[in-house]
């Protein structure tokens, strides 16, 4: 089905768009307007966790997942509208994640933000979660393109060139599992709740990384190639060997897991700034280099001074949003969608939901 909104978009300087983030775990909505400016305003957010309907069947259960949304998302766009004082007819387009994610929960959400963009005559931005995160930071801080990105979450990692919206370069991406995995399947192994990545971080604080002697995978190997899963092995050996018998045990474990993800990303990283750094566009361009991270990950205190540091060293700028940006918010699928409307760009009513989608798959916004 054709979608039938010319006038939308293309050719205006402030707009407002709802975005939908149903992707996963988390009900979020938010209410973002585009400024004449080109900088981002939230107007408004809302974000339900399931965590605690999840928490015992020990990982996230996509039936669950899917039913929770429909039973709260309703509610959380009723909310914002409210907080901004708006109508729907207000807005200027309706946004939600479209894929990748568990299949159950896209298709709530994005079968809503139909609903809405139908009743309403409002174009329908279908939106990938992955070119969310990426272009969070031209909502928070304005970074201009190209930027290198690190994208790392429970399910991506990734190095990026961003020369625009759709256009992704990918210099290098996981053999095996994502860093969020790794930290919530290392958390399950040393008896710490979900979501992992926190408990950890929290347990590392306490903790010491000298006690324990963890592999560093991938460390100084050429290329921007990550893997987690040889790391997440030798921390199960370490359990299994019964070396955890106190909590300082634990706290070490957890400060030592920590460590090597954080070399390992900062090595990876490293790599990926040499390529990104002697490309013709970064070297002809007046402005300062800049090093972008995001996910959930990047949410990580000790990650982000990491690659700060890393990122003065090279004389790069590192920007990365704050935490709850980090993680998965509807305010980044509002901005991606305003990112393609502000270009004129929308989808057709019968988008579909992708459970599978890859930022190398995606396009630059064409005007409908
Ligand atoms: O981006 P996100 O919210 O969802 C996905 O798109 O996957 O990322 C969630 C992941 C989880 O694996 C969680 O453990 C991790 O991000 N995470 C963290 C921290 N906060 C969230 N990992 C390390 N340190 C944190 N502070
Ligand atoms: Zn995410």
């Amino acid at each position: 089905m054709a979608a039938r909104h010319s006038t939308h978009g293309g050719g205006r300087s402030s707009l407002t768009v709802l975005g939908i983030e149903c992707s996963c775990d988390d009900t979020a909505v938010a209410i973002v307007r585009r400024n004449d400016d080109h900088t981002g305003t939230i107007r408004a957010a809302r974000l339900a966790t399931q965590i605690d309907r999840h928490r015992p069947y020990g990982g996230i259960v996509p039936e669950i997942a899917a039913r929770r949304h429909i039973d709260i998302l309703d509610p959380c766009i009723r909310t914002v509208l409210d907080l901004c004082q708006l109508k729907l007819s207000d807005l200027d387009g309706i946004a939600a994640t479209a894929g990748p994610g568990l299949i159950g929960g896209l298709l709530v959400g994005l079968t809503t933000a139909k609903a809405l963009a139908l009743a309403s005559d409002l174009p329908l931005l279908a939106i990938n979660h992955l070119e969310a995160h990426a272009l969070t930071v031209r909502l928070t801080d304005g970074v201009a393109f190209p930027y290198l990105l690190l994208l790392v979450s429970g399910g991506h990692c990734q190095l990026v060139i961003v020369h625009g919206v759709g256009r992704y370069q990918i210099l290098g991406s996981t053999r095996d599992d994502a860093p969020g995995e790794a930290f919530d399947k290392a958390a399950r192994l040393l008896g710490f709740e979900q979501p992992g990545g926190p408990m950890i971080e929290r347990a590392a604080a306490r903790g010491d990384p000298t006690r324990l002697d963890l592999p560093r995978p991938m460390l100084g190997h050429h290329g921007c190639d990550f893997s987690f899963s040889g790391l997440k092995t030798a921390l199960r050996r370490h359990c299994e060997s019964g070396r955890i018998a106190t909590n300082a045990d634990r706290d070490n474990a957890a400060a030592a897991f920590q460590a090597a993800i954080v070399d390992t990303l900062a090595d990876r990283t490293e790599q990926a700034i040499q390529i990104f750094l002697a490309d013709s566009a970064i070297i002809d361009s007046p402005t300062q280099p800049c090093l972008v991270a995001a996910g959930g990950v990047a949410a990580n205190g000790i990650i982000r001074q990491r690659l700060s540091t890393l990122a003065r060293r090279h004389g790069m700028i590192f920007i990365v949003p704050s935490p709850d940006l980090c993680t998965d918010n509807g305010a980044m699928v509002a901005w991606a969608g305003l990112e393609r409307l502000h270009c004129g760009a929308y989808d057709a009513l019968d988008a579909v939901a992708r459970p599978r989608w890859p930022l190398s798959d995606l396009t630059p916004p064409v005007a409908q």
